[in-house]
């Protein structure tokens, strides 16, 4: 956990932010929070630094299209061209959401930590069209209107930020998801949101009066006896100074009243205690000065803000020593750059500057059969089984299976850089593997990283993918798998898709929520969704269909591996265990396919293989 001197590159570079433009994103989000929400920032220097940048994207972006909403001219009147340069922010938000990158440094923060958390975006859209009527000035009559306002454009955000707290203690359902279950706590924390917005309304008085709004209802100044005028005008009186006390009153009994989530990593709660803590601190500063409420923002006390924040900094590195962070967040894939001949061209230009070797050859000097264009499959993927029973057989245990099994996966893949297959994945660890013995699984999580390194550092020209989930696996795993994936991106060879803690049915239930949510936030048409449109939302969107599937080890069955992706795969079952593999199995395995026929439904022959196989290469043995 890093200590709040901990410079801002530091803390990018902990979060695996390494794109420069991306980087001013966060710092322009994080100034943002910096100058306009000093209990926020103060609290997310007590997270660890990818949940920490996460905060200000979310804090600071909102803070910036609010500022859009609520901007005024040099002449301190509201700003005449606010309500288009609101919507030209919205409209381009928009459009960088579907396109996945920003087209300014904020909103590229903002949309970086929605896909990398995949936070639902539906919170944000109703919070714009909140400002939007904000722009046209904003009273309300009474607490309800209050209420339903704070309910549509604080609560939702600070639902977010919950959101995101409890991934630290392993829960991944959003917050609303819980409340929906439980709605007694739903309750509690709409209560504990209005205190903290009821809070702001009082120290954020002087700067509200400034635009000509008054950010509290009606019905209470009616009830108080304060006259909206002198308001308005800042003349402090008996009345209004009465109306403050018992509103900061109002508001800490509101927060007393606060529900912590049921499941808590223990620096969680020490940041939340801070958070509350601090806002204790901001409403007694301003129930001690109510009138100098009408003329500036109450400054928190230093002496006992820092009493509050020094043991909560200690407490809180603590923890996170103690208990890591365990979610290693997924960022989204980086958009190709443009360039004038298009994403693609971009993506060859980078490939052809790195330098790749390569494949060794197979010491028994074998080549790879020349198969006709038209019978090469596309995609390979193969259930890489009989691990445990081939080191048994041996009177070996079975971790020295998996061990020889690495040699075997590593020689298939450079069997298929030379045989010049385009797709190659392979199932190293299902979601049913769990149910392992400890050694094995051990073993399992140290190779499978391993191997994937071994092959980035071959420099061979094979671009990794990884189809899985997070959920279970040690953090340097994912760590691992994602640092391939950035590390090989911009190779042409072969792409290699390593299903590690992967399960068919995950994925597609994966996929199932994805759209389920994109629909209730009006993105996508139930009633027209494609196939294609699906298989979008899938682990790896570009996976094309399997062609060949191959199970090794003498079972025939494929143990929830691609389901979506191989239901037009041939299938060959061998009995040959995975350790006792070579690349020369696999182009055996291709020869085969290319001898059968494929008629996807129809009657038609559709060859496989269109010619005899004649004209081919050395033998493969
Ligand atoms: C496959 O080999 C490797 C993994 C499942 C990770 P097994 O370990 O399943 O080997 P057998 O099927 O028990 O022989
Ligand atoms: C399938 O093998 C999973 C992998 C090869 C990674 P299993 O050995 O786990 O499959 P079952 O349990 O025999 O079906
Ligand atoms: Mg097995």
């Amino acid at each position: 956990m890093s200590s709040p001197a901990v410079p801002p590159t530091c803390v990018y570079r902990r979060s695996g932010i390494h794109d420069a433009a991306l980087r001013r994103g966060y710092e322009a989000c994080r100034r943002a929070t910096r100058a306009t929400g000093e209990i926020e920032y103060a609290v997310s220097l007590l997270l660890p630094p990818p949940l920490r940048i996460a905060t200000w994207a979310l804090y600071g972006a909102v803070r910036a299209v609010d500022d859009l909403a609520d901007a005024v001219g040099p002449d301190g009147a509201a700003d005449p061209g606010r309500a288009g340069r609101l919507e030209a922010w919205i409209a381009a938000f928009d459009a960088d959401l579907r396109a996945g990158r920003g087209s300014d440094p904020v909103r590229q923060a903002l949309i970086h930590t929605m896909l990398t958390w995949n936070l639902p975006p539906g919170f944000l859209h109703t919070l714009f069209e909140e400002l939007r009527q904000d722009v046209h000035g904003r009273r309300f009559a009474t607490w309800q209107e209050w209420r339903r306002y704070n309910s549509l454009i604080n609560t939702p955000l600070v639902l977010r930020a919950g959101s995101l707290l409890l991934r630290a203690a392993g829960v991944s359902a959003e917050p609303e998801a819980i409340a929906a279950h439980v709605p007694d706590v739903a309750v509690l924390w709409q209560t504990a949101v209005e205190a903290i917005y009821l809070t702001d309304a009082l120290v954020d008085l002087s700067d509200d009066l400034g635009r000509g709004h008054v950010p509290l209802p009606q019905e209470a100044l009616d009830e108080a006896g304060v006259c909206r005028a002198d308001l308005l005008a800042r003349r402090a009186t008996p009345e209004f100074e009465g109306l403050a006390r018992r509103l900061a009153e109002q508001a800490r009994t509101w927060l007393d009243r606060m529900a912590l989530p049921p499941v808590l990593h223990p620096a969680v709660g020490v940041a939340l205690g801070a958070y509350t803590g601090l806002y204790r601190l901001r409403l007694k500063a301003a129930a001690d000065a109510p009138a100098a409420l009408l003329h500036r923002r109450p400054a928190l006390p230093r002496g006992a803000r820092l009493r509050l924040l020094l043991p909560a900094r200690a407490k809180a590195a603590l923890s996170w020593g103690l208990f890591p962070f365990p979610v290693q967040p997924c960022p989204p894939e980086p958009a190709p750059a443009e360039t004038p001949d298009g994403p693609e061209e971009a993506r060859l230009q980078a490939a052809r500057r790195r330098p790749v070797v390569p494949p060794p050859p197979h010491p028994s000097g074998a080549r790879p059969p020349r198969l006709p264009a038209e019978a090469m499959p596309r995609h390979v993927a193969i259930v890489m089984d009989g691990n445990g029973r081939w080191a048994t057989a041996r009177g070996l245990p079975r971790t020295d299976g998996h061990r020889r099994g690495v040699e075997a996966l590593v020689d298939v893949v450079h069997g298929a850089l030379e045989i010049g297959l385009e797709h190659l994945t392979l199932y190293a660890f299902s979601t049913e593997n769990w149910k392992r013995p400890a050694d094995e699984l051990q073993t399992l999580m140290y190779e499978i990283p391993q191997v994937v390194h071994r092959l980035v550092t071959e420099k061979v020209d094979v671009r990794v993918r990884w189809a899985g989930t997070p959920s279970r696996l040690p953090a340097d795993v994912v760590e691992k798998l994602l640092d391939a994936e950035r590390e090989t991106r911009d190779h042409t060879g072969l792409t290699l898709t390593m299903c590690v803690n992967y399960g068919g049915r995950a994925e597609i239930t994966a996929a199932a929520a994805k759209l389920a949510q994109e629909a209730v936030a009006g993105r996508v048409d139930p009633g027209s969704l494609s196939e294609h449109a699906f298989a979008r939302c899938l682990h790896v969107p570009e996976l094309p269909d399997v062609d060949l599937l191959v199970r090794t080890g003498g079972d025939q069955r494929t143990s929830n591996f691609l389901p979506w992706q191989a239901t037009y795969a041939e299938l060959l079952f061998l009995d040959i265990p995975w350790p006792a593999v070579d690349r020369r199995t696999l182009w055996d395995a291709m020869e085969q396919y290319a001898r059968r026929t494929r008629r996807y439904g129809s009657v038609a022959r559709i060859p496989a293989q269109a010619s005899p196989l004649s004209g081919r290469g050395a033998p493969t043995t």
